[in-house]
């Protein structure tokens, strides 16, 4: 017997020029597939909220859904998908986001959060924080508290953990890789 001393960062893969040349892509799929990658995730994701009050996760669009899901039923709290523009099928707040070229827009129904809610946002992975920075103002809008935001990995060379800082927000991030 060999005690398996792995982290969560050792079940991200990395493809390089993905989408196009030049860009690392971290792949989560690989951490995701593993049985005791996505249980380590899961659990130190959730640490630090645990015994909190939280009344919602929220899970940006998509690999947040996969974490969120698991997060919430942990919690044993209730789940709200943040989505892409034209997917949500009731009324929805919307909040447009700086792309790489142009920009993105998501979108939350109105009545998925109320006020004084306290909900913790989750993601795969922070870049620049914009797509992060929408689903706080969405939550925001709708009157809830954004007690955390939780992230499997960080970029920091592209500013996002700054921003939402500066936004006051708590930042939890698992792993980081420095370069763009
Ligand atoms: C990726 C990632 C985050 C976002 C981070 O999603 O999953 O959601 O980018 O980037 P940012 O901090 O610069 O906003 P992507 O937009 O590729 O969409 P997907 O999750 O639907 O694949
Ligand atoms: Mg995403």
């Amino acid at each position: 017997f060999t005690r398996d001393t792995r982290t969560v960062r050792d079940y991200i893969r990395t493809i390089h020029d993905f989408p196009h040349e030049g860009i690392i892509f971290r792949d989560v799929t690989t951490l995701f597939a593993d049985a005791r990658g996505f249980r380590m995730a899961v659990d130190q994701l959730l640490a630090p909220y645990a015994g909190l009050a939280i009344d919602k996760v929220v899970g940006l669009e998509a690999r947040g859904f996969i974490l969120g899901g698991a997060i919430a039923h942990q919690l044993s709290v209730g789940f709200v998908p943040i989505r892409k523009k034209g997917k949500l099928p009731g009324a929805v707040v919307s909040q447009t986001y700086k792309l790489e070229y142009g920009e993105g827009v998501m979108e939350i129904h109105d009545d998925a959060l109320v006020p004084g809610n306290r909900v913790l946002i989750v993601d795969d992975l922070l870049a620049t924080g914009g797509t992060a920075a929408a689903g706080i103002s969405l939550c925001e809008r709708l009157g809830a508290e954004v007690i955390g935001c939780a992230f499997v990995i960080d970029l920091p060379d592209l500013g996002g953990r700054a921003l939402l800082e500066e936004l006051g927000q708590d930042v939890h991030v698992l792993t980081s890789f420095e370069g763009k």
